[in-house]
This record gives C-alpha cells, structure tokens and sequence, in this order.
C-alpha cells in the first residue's frame, strides 16, 4: 500500500505554550486524542515541541492521513501553520509511534525545519554536510525507539 507523508510547523496556542504543568496536561491530552484516531487510520508519526512551535511528521495511507491532517489543519490549539513537505514514501520512515510528543531545543527545531524535506529524502547521515531534513529527524527520533 503506498504511504504518504507530510511535515508541517505550527505555533502552539496560549494554554499550551507556557511552561506549566497544566499546558503539558493539556498537550496529552491532545496528542491522547491524535493517538487514538491515528490508531484507527494506520497513521504514524511523531509530533516535535520546543515550547512554542511544532514541528509535525505523520506518514501513513492516503484515506486515513488525509483524515488526520485534516483534523491537524481545523484543531484551534495551534495556528500559523506552514506546510513544508507532503507527498508520497518509499516505506515507512517513523513506525513506531500512532504520535507521540517529544520535546526539542528551539535552536534544533528551528534547524529542523529549515532543513531539506525535498521527497524526504534520506541519505543516512546527519551529521553531513548534505544530511537532510529525514535524516535528522530520524537520528532526533532514535533514541526515544529504544526500548529501556
Ligand atoms: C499540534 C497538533 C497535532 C495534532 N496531531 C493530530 C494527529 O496526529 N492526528 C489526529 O487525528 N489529530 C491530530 N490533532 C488534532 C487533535 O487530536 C484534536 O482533535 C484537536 O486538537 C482538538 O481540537 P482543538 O485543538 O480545536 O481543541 C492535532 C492537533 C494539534 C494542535
């Protein structure tokens, strides 16, 4: 089945970016919802928060993540949301998650999006010069795929 994939940024909304323990609650909570949706639609991913700003990856089939990125694009705890890639992929690049959120330095996430999303293309190595945008998400996302 072919999976789709798209990334976006966006900025959080009041109640979730401020640095309480009652705005983290409330990010649970959504992404507890993203989850179980997700579930359903075979869609995963994995969504980056620096405190302000995400930075969202969701792959999946084209029915049910058009359905989920459909449901990012209406949500109102975000706004100002910059689409950077979308289109098709090999195979699945972030399987291990239906969403999960990690935190990130805005310097990082900052660099993350500015990287190359063309075709989320991966060469393996982001440490390189040429690493990519797939490329540092993913060396980003791996130690969180181990389990303790
Ligand atoms: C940053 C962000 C990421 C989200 N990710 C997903 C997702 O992966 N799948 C999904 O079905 N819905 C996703 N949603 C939608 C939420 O699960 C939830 O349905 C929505 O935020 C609720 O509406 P509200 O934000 O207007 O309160 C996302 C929403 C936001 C703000």
């Amino acid at each position: 089945m072919p999976i789709r994939a798209v990334v976006y940024v966006s900025e959080a909304c009041t109640k979730i970016a401020s640095p309480t323990a009652e705005s983290r609650a409330v990010l649970d909570v959504l992404v507890e919802d993203a989850k179980r949706f997700n579930r359903s639609a075979g869609v995963t991913g994995v969504l980056m928060f620096d405190g302000e700003r995400f930075l969202q990856y969701m792959e999946g089939p084209m029915d049910g993540l058009s359905v989920a990125y459909s449901r990012v694009l209406g949500a109102s705890s975000h706004h100002g949301l910059v689409e950077l890639q979308q289109g098709r992929v090999g195979q699945r690049r972030l399987p291990y998650w239906p969403m999960r959120w990690l935190s990130l330095e805005p310097h990082d996430l900052r660099q993350l999006a500015l990287s190359d999303w063309t075709r989320f293309n991966q060469r393996g190595d982001a440490q390189a010069l040429n690493g990519t945008a797939m490329d540092r998400l993913t060396q980003l996302v791996e130690p969180h795929t181990r389990v303790a």
